[in-house]
């Protein structure tokens, strides 16, 4: 059990920082037990040997994959572009299954699948296997070659992992858009793509509800010129219509494709998917991510963080929309061999503890979600998870934001039974996995901190002209290239410069506003930049405010994050309406449903604030800092760069009659 050692907690005084919040001190420590130490697959060594040599590190898990060919460099770094495992040939999927295969898992469960209505289904490695031939036989003959583009619209079912390896088998590029998104992000994402293929399903549930995918897919794709096929997977009895020629139902495909698809090998560095995140210029970047790197990256840290071991069963609940799907569902735990559980539903649906049900149902071992529902499980009450046996988890896992450490100490207590780690994970869509984490059985951990850097993993933090800051607040910055590192934004080198590697010369910034303690703890404090983080996810607030003006009723929009109690932070969006048109509660919901079906749900702001005027700089910059302070009910910041001071209190008013 991990002792607590000092269960005091102090609180300072907040520091002054205009673009960091701050935290209180958290000074409790819980130290790794004894015995999960003993049997811990990281070894206190392995931090020593990745100082003294990253890339030998790296090369060292690297060589626990499956290569064709093996590479002559392990790294040729040239800020800011890495090339990892130089040389070296590979095909994802040898790793994730044929070895598998060969190796002793043909008949172990790789997924235990649950849909949301209650429908099971597990797969073998074999079942998996099979299946990821076939299908990659259906995409070769529909057409697709090594490096087109594939984008995926598909509910959480074992259909969707099998499209992403089987792109991977035949190397071309998937592209996953998470079902909850309108069809107009989809368009847009397919046509940033040039996409071929689109795979899509009838239709998903969500609570009960259908999601009409195929229908939203076909308003998509009716401005998706490059979509030369649509194929379908019948996930329940849904209306549709089907586009001669243009569609197909995946089960009549799989009927007819052979049973084995030889792998295309890859280069190490050759693309293995692109993923859309929010940026601050409001369009989506494409997150690119290699073959030999990305692999190297996700199974080095599924197998260390998670400490997964043969028999375990793991459960990470991210939508595979999300990266954390991708690298901890499709290709880090199938690269460990490992048994995993994947979830169709939502943990409210039909009640309020179906995820403890399924962990009790399938005696789940390793837990891994975010902190904003961890948050909602605290607000439902112990009891949900008090009706179920929770005794098999054995590790849990956090990420997405920041965790308040009262959440981490419940989780701690009422999900773990006071015996399991926490493991606080940070990284990025683009740093492709976990860089800032515990490991367990090693790491004495501090609730809310993600402690310290994986092995082979470098971060500072820095201030604005790149000076370290020993201890205290700054900027976050990675000082040393990792295989699993973004390869750029598709189509859009510059932005990837200029979002990424122009603050400092040769050193990534991600975003992130952090502090370091006495103790080299790192603290994560959030988004620095235009960025919303809302229930683990991030926003871009132009992004929102582009859907906004697209109302024919407003003219202009301004969006910022205000603190909520589960979802981390909400959107509030100030609008100013044109045309002498009334600002009333009808306003407030066609607008609020307005953004979730030019973006999706999870865009709908939280509160909408008339603004006659909004707050602008001399240069005609909206000052959104003003008007967070507004919407958190903060004495209003300074205001002599305001082109118009009466501005503020003019909304200032709007705001306290809203
Ligand atoms: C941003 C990345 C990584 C998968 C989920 C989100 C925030 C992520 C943590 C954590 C504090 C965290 C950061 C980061 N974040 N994990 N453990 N502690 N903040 O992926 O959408 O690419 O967002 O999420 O702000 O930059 P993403």
């Amino acid at each position: 059990m991990p002792s607590k050692k000092a269960a005091t907690k102090k609180s300072n005084k907040p520091k002054k920082n205009a673009a960091i919040d701050t935290l209180l001190t958290e000074n409790r420590l819980f130290k790794p037990a004894a015995a999960f130490t003993k049997q811990a697959n990281a070894k206190k060594e392995i931090y020593a040997r990745a100082k003294k040599n990253p890339v030998k590190f790296w090369e060292s898990m690297a060589s626990e994959l499956v290569w064709k060919k093996k590479w002559s460099k392990g790294l040729k770094w040239k800020a800011p572009d890495a090339e990892w495992f130089v040389g070296g040939k590979l095909n994802v999927t040898e790793s994730c299954l044929d070895r598998h295969i060969k190796e002793g898992r043909k008949n172990k469960a790789a997924l235990i699948w649950e849909g949301e209505p209650g429908d099971k289904r597990t797969l073998t490695y074999f079942d998996l296997y099979r299946q990821v031939n076939k299908f990659a036989n259906v995409l070769k003959k529909l057409g697709v070659k090594k490096g087109d583009r594939v984008a995926l619209y598909l509910p959480m079912i074992p259909e969707l992992m099998i499209a992403c390896l089987a792109c991977a088998r035949i190397g071309a590029v998937h592209s996953v858009v998470f079902g909850g998104f309108s069809p107009e992000s989809l368009r847009d994402r397919i046509n940033d793509l040039k996409a071929k293929i689109l795979v899509t399903a009838d239709g998903g549930y969500r609570r009960g509800q259908i999601i009409p995918l195929k229908h939203d897919a076909d308003v998509a794709i009716a401005e998706c010129p490059s979509i030369e096929h649509v194929v379908i997977v019948k996930r329940g009895d849904f209306l549709l219509r089907i586009k001669e020629g243009r569609d197909h139902w995946y089960h009549r495909l799989m009927q007819e494709a052979d049973n084995y698809c030889a792998p295309t090998y890859m280069d190490s560095e050759d693309l293995l998917f692109i993923l859309y995140t929010s940026g601050t210029t409001g369009k989506p970047k494409g997150i690119m991510h290699s073959c030999g790197g990305y692999l190297t990256g996700v199974y080095a840290t599924t197998k260390l963080v998670f400490d997964l071991k043969e028999d375990d069963l793991f459960w990470c609940t991210a939508d595979i929309g999300w990266v954390t799907g991708h690298s901890y569902l499709v290709y880090g735990p199938t690269a460990c061999g490992a048994t995993q559980v994947m979830f169709e539903g939502a943990p409210d649906w039909p009640d309020k503890d179906r995820l403890w049900q399924i962990v009790e149902d399938y005696g789940v071992n390793i837990f891994y979600t975010a902190p904003t529902a961890i948050r909602a499980f605290m607000k439902w009450g112990e009891s949900w998870p008090g009706q179920h046996d929770l005794t098999s988890l054995r590790l849990l896992g956090t990420v997405g934001e920041p965790i308040n450490p009262e959440a981490w100490i419940w989780y701690h207590k009422v999900i773990g039974g006071k015996k399991c780690p926490i493991v606080d994970t940070w990284w990025q869509t683009e740093t492709g996995n976990i860089l800032i984490t515990p490991l367990p059985g090693i790491t004495a951990t501090k609730p809310g901190s993600a402690t310290h850097t994986f092995p082979g993993v470098e971060a500072k933090i820095l201030d604005d002209d790149g000076n370290e800051v020993k201890e205290g607040g700054g900027y976050l910055a990675l000082t040393k290239p990792w295989p699993a590192m973004l390869k750029g934004i598709w189509g859009d080198r510059k932005r990837f410069i200029d979002a990424y590697w122009s603050k400092w010369p040769g050193i990534y910034f991600p975003g992130d506003g952090a502090k370091i303690d006495k103790g080299k703890y790192f603290w994560i404090l959030g988004r620095v930049d235009d960025v919303i983080n809302t229930a683990g996810h991030r926003l871009s607030t132009m992004e929102v405010e582009s859907a906004l003006v697209e109302h024919p009723s407003v003219v202009e929009a301004a969006v910022v994050g205000i603190p909520h109690d589960l979802k981390g932070e909400a959107l509030a969006a100030f609008v100013t309406l044109g045309g002498g048109k009334e600002f009333n509660d009808k306003t407030i919901s066609i607008l609020k449903d307005f953004v979730a079906r030019k973006i999706g749900a999870i865009a709908k702001p939280d509160r909408i604030i008339n603004a006659p005027e909004l707050p602008k700089t001399r240069s005609g910059k909206i000052m959104r800092r003003l008007l967070r302070d507004i919407a958190i009910g903060k004495l209003l910041g300074d205001t002599t760069t305001l082109a118009d001071p009466d501005v503020l209190s003019k909304i200032k008013k709007e705001y306290e009659e809203d």
